[in-house]
């Protein structure tokens, strides 16, 4: 892995293949919220050394009850996950799709509470407030399960120490699958952040989209085109600037590489290792 933050994570969160067990720990599902029938959150048990940087993700691991005899291919598959959950929470929770016939997440959405997965100790990713210097506006810019990231990082004590303004943008295609929405409004009644959000709401801005419905409230378009003809500004009630502003992108790779050329001929670059810029990607396959 190098320090681009376009190296290819899901590849690389495939290839673990059969990880020796001194690599992980199993970990127990301790709590599991059902949005829709194919979107879910779960919580596992967290190992008391287990460390990471909020934006970051887990490499989980399912045991294959199809594999059987000699080595007839490895026993487990492993998935990359963003944590959803803050550092400071004693659990971990993440947020999953399920992909129709999916080798992973068909087998993650039978499991129940008790039920054991596999975590590795390491957590990877290059999603973090780390990867930039300056800015005084952070932009989220996600789809899909692609929020997860963004919800540690909305947090984070450190994201609001070091900008002014958060602008959380959420492209989804249905209304019901406007995931996280009571948690990132309820930051205003945080016991930390609340404060200072009562002080000056506008710190806070949450931007959903629904592309595929039109609902009260919420946009209309793809992030790319509401980028290009100004409104995802307008609705934001901030104006994009690349020396004010830092923008996270993550979820569809679709959308993550129409986002960045968008934002690139605007003058924005991806940042890499030792030279810190304006964008930090993530692409979920
Ligand atoms: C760095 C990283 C972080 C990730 N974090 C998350 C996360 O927090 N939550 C999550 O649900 N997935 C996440 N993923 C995707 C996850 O690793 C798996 O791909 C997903 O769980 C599906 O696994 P599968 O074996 O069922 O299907 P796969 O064989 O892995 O995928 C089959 C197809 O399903 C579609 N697909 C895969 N993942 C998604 C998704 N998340 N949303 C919509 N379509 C998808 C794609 O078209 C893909 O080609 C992440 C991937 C990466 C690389
Ligand atoms: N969501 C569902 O109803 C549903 C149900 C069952 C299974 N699935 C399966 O889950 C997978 C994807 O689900 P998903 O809805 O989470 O992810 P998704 O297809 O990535 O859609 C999430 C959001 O991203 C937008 N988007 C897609 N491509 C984009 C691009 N190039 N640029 C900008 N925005 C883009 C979508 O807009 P658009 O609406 O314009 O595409 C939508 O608002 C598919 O394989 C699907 O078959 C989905």
């Amino acid at each position: 892995m190098d320090g681009n933050l376009s190296f290819d994570a899901p590849a690389a969160a495939k290839a673990a293949g059969e990880l020796p067990a001194h690599k992980y720990t199993r970990e127990r599902i301790t709590w599991i919220r059902r949005w829709t029938d194919h979107l879910f959150s779960f919580r596992l048990t967290r190992d008391r050394g287990y460390r990471f940087v909020p934006g970051q993700f887990a490499r989980l691991g399912l045991y294959r009850d199809d594999v059987h005899g000699e080595r007839r291919g490895p026993r487990y598959v492993w998935r990359a996950y963003s944590i959803a959950s803050a550092d400071y929470d004693e659990h971990l929770e993440f947020y999953s799709i399920v992909v129709p016939e999916g080798d992973f997440t068909t087998r993650l959405a039978q499991l129940r509470i008790g039920d054991q997965l596999l975590i590795e100790k390491q957590a990877y990713g290059f999603l973090t407030l780390d990867r930039f210097e300056g800015g005084r506006d952070l932009w989220l810019l996600s789809s899909g399960t692609g929020i997860a990231p963004f919800v540690s990082i909305l947090l984070d004590l450190k994201a609001w120490e070091r900008y002014e303004r958060l602008i959380v943008v959420h492209s989804v295609r249905h209304a019901s699958e406007l995931a996280y929405r009571d948690t990132i409004e309820g930051l205003r009644a945080h016991e930390v952040f609340g404060e200072a959000l009562a002080d000056n709401p506008a710190r806070l801005v949450y931007v959903p989209i629904v592309t595929r419905e039109r609902i009260d409230g919420c946009l209309h378009a793809r992030i790319p085109a509401l980028l290009g003809n100004s409104s995802l500004e307008a609705a934001a009630g901030v104006t994009l600037d690349p020396q004010r502003s830092r923008v996270m992108i993550c979820g569809n790779p679709d959308m993550v590489d129409d986002i960045r050329r968008h934002l690139s001929n605007a003058g924005y670059a991806v940042s890499r290792r030792g030279q810190p810029a304006q964008m930090a990607v993530e692409n979920y396959w």
